[in-house]
């Protein structure tokens, strides 16, 4: 390699470095902006932290009554698009009858249903939270 060459080379190399962590700030800026907003989960890679929240019950204890209030409540107050409302008990006994218990329709809850989201929208709900919350909306044991 000649002096030219050497010369060339060395700021090319300083460049790409420069590119390369400009990238990962950017990046990094990126994720602190979303921070606020939430976890990020990108379809198909695994979803960090999503477990340690879960199991962590997300840092504050859910009650089926908080679940409800923050989650369930806004369809099923008032029956939006049609979800069995909280305390119709017929409503919900005929439909765990139709899914096979409760734990059939904690199934469905899941899941999701038609217009009903899956997991309620409450994403970081265990399934005893969702449990909790369907047997306190039917009164269902
Ligand atoms: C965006 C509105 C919406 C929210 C929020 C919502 N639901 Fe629903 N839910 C529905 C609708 C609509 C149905 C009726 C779906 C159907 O049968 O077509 C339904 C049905 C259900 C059913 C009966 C499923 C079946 O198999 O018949 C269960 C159980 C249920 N919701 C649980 C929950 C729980 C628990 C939460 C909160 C964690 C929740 N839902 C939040 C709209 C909602």
């Amino acid at each position: 390699m000649n002096l030219i060459m050497k010369m060339l080379a060395a700021p090319a190399t300083v460049l790409a470095l420069w590119a390369v962590s400009a990238q990962a700030a950017t990046n990094d800026d990126i994720a602190k902006r979303l921070e606020p907003v939430g976890q990020v989960c990108v379809q198909g890679k695994e979803c960090k932290g999503m477990e340690v929240a879960a199991s962590a019950g997300g840092g504050d204890a859910k009650t089926p009554d908080s679940v409800i209030a923050k989650h369930c409540g806004a369809c099923h107050t008032a029956g939006v698009l049609g979800a069995p409302k909280i305390g119709d008990a017929a409503a919900w006994g005929e439909r765990a009858k139709k899914e096979g218990g409760v734990d059939g329709l904690l199934a469905k809850a899941i899941s999701g249903i038609n217009a009903m989201p899956p997991k309620g929208t409450c994403a970081d709900c265990s399934d005893a939270d969702l449990k909790g919350a369907i047997q306190k909306m039917s009164g269902l044991k």
